[in-house]
């Protein structure tokens, strides 16, 4: 498994031009996926004592396996919040790969970390967040999430002896990010969450919610959770009035913005997140509107020691790493995980060689395309905006259309290859609403895409 011989040959050459036809195709098959029990039933067993080839799996990957997945990057696929990795970070992605370096002390990545510190300078810069901000990469959105909520946390105890022992209490709005709950639980930690009846939440509503605390309550209060872009719809907290509320209360301000951040880089929509320079934490994922492969995320603390303290693991054979000699940024330091990928390589190969001027065309080329659709979809008299757009999120209702019917279309689109655009739900009214929903990422994806799969509604 070892040695250089003509199979390594062949399989590296099987492997990069497979990589090389697959960035170079713009619209990749738009795959399915197929039970669990087909697939083995057309490919077989294909880990067995002495191996099938390297041919042989790499043919059951291209001609099979590849095909029972959707192409995130498919310009028709604006489901979820898909994803357009540039093609220069797919293929560092490799690089980064071949390179094997370990990425959690700089004593055996420093090259690698200075990449992903250069990159991060850059994201650091979009927030304005003051002097001593920094950040690192992360697995994700709700890995960046939950190194913020637990350095939250730490902070908290830490200020009070009576804050020890006892759960803490989290702040957030009915539309943060299902990560965010998850991870309270994670952590233990009981969540409020302020009900916004499909608006941003306001520094005003956040104080109302405080005053209305039992004592014992606001005592376990650690942190506010805001949104700077919901996943469902684009919605951005407000986050000047939010940052208030924090400062008076002496609270943490963490900012998800897991899907929005890559906004921050558009001029036309940069002021939506003023009061973000004011955050204790901000979440932001690459992976997501930053085009860099999966996964990368990324979380940023206005105060690094306070990270440190929460997340820098100790053990003997880990103090060499912390040792004089091996002075650098250990990105371990900053949040849950030891052993780590320089996740950050391939937005910094794709941020250099092509400068930060190209992610702002590309960024606000989503926030157009959504704005293109609204537009096509108040032209169509069978269609309705059930707002809107904000950031690159689009939802809208095709009339008279049971939830059945969003259901059926999505899937019928998908069997035939056309595009993956999935259902959601929105409240009007107390009611929750079956509705359409669209979400921008991809620079490829051109209007006629977008008449393609509106048309399919009529
Ligand atoms: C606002 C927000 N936060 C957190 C997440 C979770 O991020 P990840 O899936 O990278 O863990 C998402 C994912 O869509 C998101 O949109």
């Amino acid at each position: 498994m070892h040695t250089i011989d003509i199979d390594l040959v062949e399989m590296t050459l099987d492997v990069m031009k497979y990589a090389i036809d697959r960035i170079s195709n713009v619209t990749p098959e738009l795959g399915a996926p197929k039970k669990e029990e087909d697939l083995l039933r057309i490919v077989g067993e294909t880990v067995t004592a002495s191996g099938i080839g390297g041919e042989a799996a790499f043919k059951l990957f291209r001609d099979v396996l590849v095909k029972a997945t959707v192409p995130i990057d498919h310009p028709r696929h604006l489901a979820f919040v898909p994803a357009a990795p540039t093609r220069a970070a797919i293929m560092f992605d490799l690089v980064t790969s071949a390179s094997s370096i370990h990425g959690a002390y700089w004593m055996e990545g420093g090259g690698g970390i200075f990449c992903e510190n250069q990159a991060m300078k850059w994201l650091v810069s979009l927030t304005g967040m003051p002097k001593g901000t920094f950040g690192v990469f992360t697995s994700g959105g709700t890995a960046a999430n939950l190194s913020a909520i637990v350095a939250a946390r730490e902070e908290w105890r830490s200020r009070e002896e009576d804050h020890i022992g006892h759960k803490g209490l989290l702040i957030t709005s009915d539309a943060a990010h299902s990560s965010v709950q998850a991870m309270a639980k994670v952590i233990d930690a009981d969540m409020l969450m302020i009900h916004c009846e499909g608006d941003n939440l306001t520094g005003k509503e956040l104080q109302a919610t405080i005053n209305k605390l039992e004592e014992k309550d606001r005592k376990r209060l650690f942190a506010v959770v805001a949104t700077g872009g919901t996943t469902n719809a684009g919605i951005i907290d407000e986050l000047d009035t939010i940052a208030d509320v924090c400062e008076k209360e002496n609270v943490w301000f963490h900012i998800d913005c897991a899907y929005g951040g890559g906004a921050l880089a558009a001029r036309s929509v940069r002021h939506l997140f003023n009061g973000i320079e004011r955050a204790d934490s901000v979440t932001i994922d690459p992976h997501k509107w930053l085009f860099s492969p999966y996964d990368c995320g990324a979380v940023i603390y206005k105060d690094m020691e306070l990270a440190k303290n929460a997340h820098s693991q100790k053990g003997s054979y880990l103090e060499i790493f912390k040792d004089e000699g091996a002075h650098g940024f250990n990105p371990s330091e900053y949040q849950i995980q030891l052993t780590r990928r320089v996740r950050g390589m391939p937005l910094w190969f794709s941020l250099a060689m092509h400068g930060t001027d190209k992610y702002r065309v590309a960024i606000e080329r989503g926030i157009e395309l959504a704005q293109i659709a609204a537009k096509k979809i108040e032209d169509r008299p069978y269609l309705e905006l059930v707002r809107p757009p904000s950031l690159s999120v689009v939802l809208y209702r095709r009339k008279g259309w049971t939830p059945d019917q969003y259901r059926e279309w999505t899937y019928k689109n998908h069997r035939d290859g056309v595009a993956l655009v999935t259902p959601t739900k929105w409240k009007t009214n107390g009611e929750f609403e079956t509705v359409s929903r669209f979400c921008f990422i991809n620079p490829d994806t051109t209007e006629k895409d977008i008449d393609v799969i509106l048309d399919t509604m009529e």
